[in-house]
């Protein structure tokens, strides 16, 4: 019997490297590129806009841009990717979502968008239903990788994390936006962290809820209590290893490295190993396994990595600013606790949020809590009942998890 494995697995070893060096002879179009050409790959038009923030930061930006639009006078919907993101995460995920003028007639029907053949990238889907939608990075991320001053390899580049993000990152570039298509309010979709920044914003900065209609966030990590995987907690728990980080600012998972491990899968035994891991990534994840080498080519897109030790403190700190340790904070903040963000000065009333029972990062409880602490409650706060939604899911899928898309484009259709 134990024979009868033995041979059965070295049988598919064969056959899998067999099948997948072939199998790499065609390269998927949307692997080795970048935003700009994915985008324009689909028959939409793309512009890049580079906004530099008042601390030097240069953010690259990306808009998708409807041959349709100037006439359909449409709102401007940014989407805001989690932790080690980029806005590739929007249009990547199915090899479709090409550009389709009868869309915009399902504008108000969303129920029967035909997500088969429309494909599952929240960025063309928007696109193609008449929303002027801008795929924002920022700071630290491999399109927001520059400074007006610092260098990019430089521990003085990654001294920041997300409450520079939230803080000025978004702010800036809500601003520029607003300038840029003179309406009086942008859309803001943001996923896990990119949820995370826009709540700290508007606990920051309450002001920012007049500009910001509505802002949906999709799973979003303000609370993350001890849920995040048992195996991660020594890392990112561990006393050594976060002031190890705190003392070395510098880039965690950058894309060069996903860029690296894209290029292994080129070896044939680390093909093959990728090949029998793949359809586990289909079960587990829910992900589409045959696009794994595409999610890999632009996932992680890099992160400073004061993120990780930030994500890491939310769990006996909660929503509060980077703690340096209390001589640091003196200097930093003018007191020895990292400053709270104060979720009760929200005012904002167009708020939605959707979460899932099956996220095992932003667990359910989580979200109770986060409205809890809100003096406004959600504008509409939507739980997807399926246990194999993964936090993942808010942005990779097989296809499977797409109908929430509906929601969204519900919700948007009302402002
Ligand atoms: C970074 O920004 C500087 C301007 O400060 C510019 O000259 C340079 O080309 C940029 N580098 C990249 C890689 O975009
Ligand atoms: C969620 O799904 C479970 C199992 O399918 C079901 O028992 C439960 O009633 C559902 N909950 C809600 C709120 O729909
Ligand atoms: C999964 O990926 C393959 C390869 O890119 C593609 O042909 C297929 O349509 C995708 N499936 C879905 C549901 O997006």
């Amino acid at each position: 019997m134990r024979q009868m494995n033995f041979l059965t697995f070295f049988g598919i070893l064969f056959l899998s490297v067999f099948a997948f060096n072939f199998h790499f002879t065609t390269a998927d179009p949307d692997d080795t590129v970048d935003a700009a050409e994915i985008i324009e790959s689909r028959g939409f038009k793309s512009e890049v806009h580079t906004i530099v923030t008042q601390d030097g930061y240069i953010l690259t930006n990306f808009r998708i841009v409807h041959p349709l639009s100037k006439n359909i006078n449409s709102k401007p919907i940014l989407l805001q990717s989690g932790l080690f993101g980029s806005g590739d995460d929007f249009i990547v995920t199915s090899p479709n979502g090409f550009l389709d003028e009868s869309m915009i007639n399902l504008r108000d029907s969303p129920e029967s968008i035909d997500y088969k053949r429309q494909g599952s990238n929240l960025g063309f889907l928007l696109a193609n239903l008449g929303y002027d939608v801008w795929l924002t990075n920022f700071r630290g991320n491999y399109y927001s990788r520059n400074h007006t001053k610092f260098d990019p390899d430089s521990s003085e580049f990654w001294s920041t994390n997300f409450d520079e993000m939230a803080t000025i990152d978004l702010p800036t570039i809500i601003d520029y936006v607003l300038d840029e298509t003179k309406k009086e309010t942008v859309g803001y979709i943001g996923v896990s962290r990119g949820g995370t920044t826009m709540f700290a914003l508007l606990s920051d900065k309450p002001e920012y809820a007049d500009k910001v209609k509505p802002f949906i966030a999709l799973a979003p990590a303000v609370f993350i209590g001890r849920s995040y995987p048992r195996w991660v907690r020594p890392f990112i728990e561990n006393n050594f290893l976060t002031s190890l980080l705190l003392d070395h600012p510098s880039e965690c998972l950058p894309r060069r490295i996903s860029k690296r491990l894209r290029s292994w899968t080129k070896i044939p035994m680390v093909n093959a190993i990728f090949a029998m891991i793949k359809p586990s990534l289909n079960l587990i994840f829910r992900v589409n396994e045959s696009r794994a080498e595409v999610y890999l080519s632009h996932y992680p897109a890099g992160a400073p990595c004061w993120d990780i030790v930030h994500y890491g403190q939310f769990a006996s700190n909660g929503f509060r600013k980077l703690d340096f340790g209390e001589k640091l904070n003196l200097v930093k903040y003018g007191t020895s606790e990292p400053p709270e963000y104060h979720l009760g000065k929200i005012r904002s009333n167009d708020i939605v949020i959707i979460n899932s029972v099956g996220d095992r990062i932003v667990h359910p409880d989580n979200i109770v809590k986060l409205v809890n602490n809100l003096n406004v409650k959600p504008k509409k706060w939507i739980v997807i009942n399926q246990t194999d939604f993964r936090h993942g899911n808010f942005v990779h899928s097989d296809g499977t998890h797409v109908n929430f898309f509906s929601y969204i484009f519900q919700i948007l259709a009302g402002y």
